[in-house]
């Protein structure tokens, strides 16, 4: 199936949530020459696991955009708790969603958030967004809302999308999929090292991490699982570049096709 090639510049005004791709996609100089083809990879598996990390480097090898897509969820938990609007309550969550300019914007040290025009890429790693956004991406309408948006920044392909969903429900079609697990252990450990987590705290990103995994495992609406067709990788024992050289792999063998 052919696609319509990306534009450069893609804001969905008569959507709330833009990607915004005023920069464009870092390029590897190091990759081969610039596939033809504009695939559509789909990256999920649980926290942790490495997908942000592998998700941007093959972006820039590939020159394509790295959308992240639990930084959607996660702006919504923050406008949430900005506006003491419950996790709990869908019909409330739903309309902020759609009264909200959420943006995704790749850039050059790393990709960036907006919400309503503010930048909240650090604000959207604390606690309290990170357990909010576990919750708030229960709620099936939520999630409608949150696919579709998905749906439209993606569909045209050349982009690496990450998130719990995205092989499973938001492109079901993609070329690649790629479903990145490991031990929790060993991405309770990993994560406390990207954080640079103090040992007094460990133990409660360790439980937080825990509870995040069995809530995103357990919902009704799109639990989440590996896609029947996707190719899982367990980088529990495999270095970053080992995991990245895989997908790279798998990437190319399609782009050559
Ligand atoms: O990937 P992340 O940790 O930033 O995601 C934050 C939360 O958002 C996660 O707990 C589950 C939810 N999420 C989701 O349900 N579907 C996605 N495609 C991405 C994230």
């Amino acid at each position: 199936m052919s696609r319509p090639l990306r534009c450069t510049i893609l804001v969905f005004s008569s959507w709330y949530a833009n990607l915004s791709t005023t920069n464009a996609p870092m390029t590897d100089q190091s990759s081969p020459a610039t596939p033809k083809r504009k695939l559509i990879i789909a990256i999920d598996g649980p926290a942790g696991a490495g997908k942000s990390t592998i998700a941007m480097r093959l972006a820039r090898k590939l020159g394509y955009v790295n959308l992240e897509s639990g930084a959607m969820y996660r702006a919504l938990a923050l406008k949430a708790i900005d506006k003491d609007v419950s996790f709990d309550d869908e019909a409330a969550l739903l309309k902020l969603a759609q009264e909200s300019r959420i943006q995704l914007e790749p850039s050059t040290g790393g990709n960036r958030t907006l919400l309503n025009g503010h930048d909240v890429s650090m604000r959207i790693r604390e606690r309290d967004v990170t357990e909010g956004a576990s919750r708030v991406s229960i709620h099936p309408r939520v999630r409608e809302w949150m696919v579709e948006r998905q749906r439209e920044m993606g569909i045209g392909g050349g982009v690496v999308m990450e998130g719990r969903d995205i092989g499973t429900k938001v492109f079901p079609d993609a070329d690649l999929k790629v479903f990145l697990d490991a031990d929790p252990v060993v991405r309770e450990q990993r994560r406390m090292e990207q954080q640079k987590i103090k040992a007094e705290v460990a133990a409660n990103v360790a439980a937080d991490l825990r509870e995040r995994d069995k809530r995103d495992r357990t919902r009704v609406t799109s639990p989440l699982v590996a896609a029947w067709d996707a190719i899982v990788i367990d980088s529990t024992s495999l270095s970053e570049d080992q995991v990245l050289e895989r997908v790279e792999d798998l990437a190319a063998k399609l782009l050559t096709e």
